[in-house]
């Protein structure tokens, strides 16, 4: 059977959906691999190299042609009408903001598995490019933080006095935010990190971080996911970080509800409470924002309180895609992980009865198999003609 790898084409993207050595891993279960000439160039892989892996180059890739379309980015809504009916597309979907996409695959009877829906059991940690590129994700926070702050991260202590470390401050600490602590502790800050999770606690303690203990209660959805809290308690949370993110020299913010836009943790008085020079960096800014005022893929200037000076706050967008290289490697592993777990004797055939098969399913033989995706068209179809710009 033929699988296609595509250049991805939109801007800012520069990972790939299969490296040379997930080529050879699919060449080795019988299946043909086609690679669009230049896929691999924005993550350091050239044409060759796949060749020399055992991939035909291709230019364009013929979508028609295809059994199985690899991809990294949700397909553009043309894009499903354009492969074959019964034909398998595996990547990122973004099933509940690519709702018109989601439309297009179930009309044109492609069987799409999205990484999002991946279960995280122990079985299927090896598909799951949620850890993979957060863990990417997470890291890059640290360094862009690092780069605009005008101190050192680690203490000092010289001839000439004495440096103290700087004070890194991450709310949410999940995959991205355990990350992010590590790497700042690496770096030599003093870390401390907040989140709703009861776990939470422990996790960040075996990071190497101390945990902020807050008077709330934990909010667990179950899954090792947050709930969203309740206007009250959101509040009374903003009140209770108020003077963590005052004392910190870097904040960072990756808190996030699936399905939801991430919850807003920190007011624009908050940043503005901050010392002069603070560094505040938003994982969370395309999603929404946990940081009043960010602008994904901007640097924003806020003036402190005191006319001191300005705290920049970083939003960050295609954090994973900064990092081509690694992040390519490791999400192309998820990618053909999954394949390989569809495959038998060279022919791809989905195993419904696998949980993993059937819960990482988006649309199959002309229908949404994702409830909440299924809740959310309905919902977006009930919208009146004028205010479902977006999910059309
Ligand atoms: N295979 C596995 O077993 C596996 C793999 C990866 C992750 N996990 C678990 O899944 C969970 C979610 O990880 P994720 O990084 O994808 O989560 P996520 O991206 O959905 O959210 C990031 C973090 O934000 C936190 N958050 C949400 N609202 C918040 C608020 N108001 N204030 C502070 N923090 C808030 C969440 O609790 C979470 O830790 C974690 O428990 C992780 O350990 C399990």
């Amino acid at each position: 059977m033929r699988v296609g790898i595509a250049r991805e084409r939109r801007t800012g993207e520069r990972r790939v959906a299969a490296t040379p050595e997930t080529v050879r891993q699919l060449v080795g279960l019988g299946l043909e691999v086609l690679v669009e000439h230049g896929a691999g160039e924005a993550s350091g892989h050239s044409d060759a190299a796949y060749e020399q892996a055992g991939a035909a180059i291709v230019d364009p890739l013929g979508l028609g042609d295809l059994d199985v379309l690899l991809h990294v980015r949700p397909l553009a809504p043309e894009t499903p009408a354009r492969l074959r009916r019964g034909a398998v597309a595996i990547g990122l979907a973004s099933p509940s903001t690519e709702l018109p996409t989601v439309r297009a695959l179930r009309d044109a009877g492609v069987t799409s598995f999205a990484l999002e829906l991946v279960p995280r059991i122990s079985r299927a940690q090896s598909m799951d490019a949620l850890t993979s590129q957060a863990l990417v994700a997470g890291y890059r926070c640290v360094l862009e933080a690092a780069m605009r702050l005008p101190r050192f991260f680690p203490l000092y202590m010289t001839a000439a006095g004495t440096i103290p470390p700087a004070k890194v401050l991450v709310l949410g600490a999940g995959v991205a935010g355990l990350q992010a602590i590590g790497t700042a502790k690496r770096l030599g800050a003093r870390v401390s990190a907040n989140d709703v999770r009861a776990a939470s606690a422990d996790e960040v303690q075996s990071m190497g971080g101390t945990f902020i203990h807050l008077d709330l209660d934990a909010a667990d959805a179950g899954g090792g996911y947050a709930k969203e809290l309740g206007a009250d308690r959101a509040a009374r949370q903003r009140q209770l970080l108020a003077p963590h993110v005052a004392d910190a020299d870097v904040l960072i913010t990756t808190a996030a509800i699936p399905g939801r836009p991430a919850p807003m943790l920190v007011t624009a008085d908050m940043v503005r409470a901050m010392r002069p020079g603070s560094v505040v960096v938003d994982l969370a800014a395309e999603s929404g924002g946990n940081v009043e005022g960010s602008v994904a893929g901007s640097d924003v200037a806020v003036p402190t309180a005191d006319g001191g000076g300005t705290v920049t706050i970083v939003g960050m967008k295609d954090a994973a895609s900064t990092m081509p290289t690694d992040a390519s490697r490791l999400y192309a592993k998820n990618v053909a992980n999954l394949l390989a777990l569809m495959t038998h004797d060279g022919s791809v055939e989905p195993d419904f009865g696998d949980v993993v098969v059937m819960d990482a399913c988006l649309t199959h033989d002309g229908e949404v198999r994702h409830p909440a995706t299924v809740e959310a068209l309905a919902a977006a179809d009930a919208l009146a003609p004028d205010e479902q710009e977006g999910t059309r």
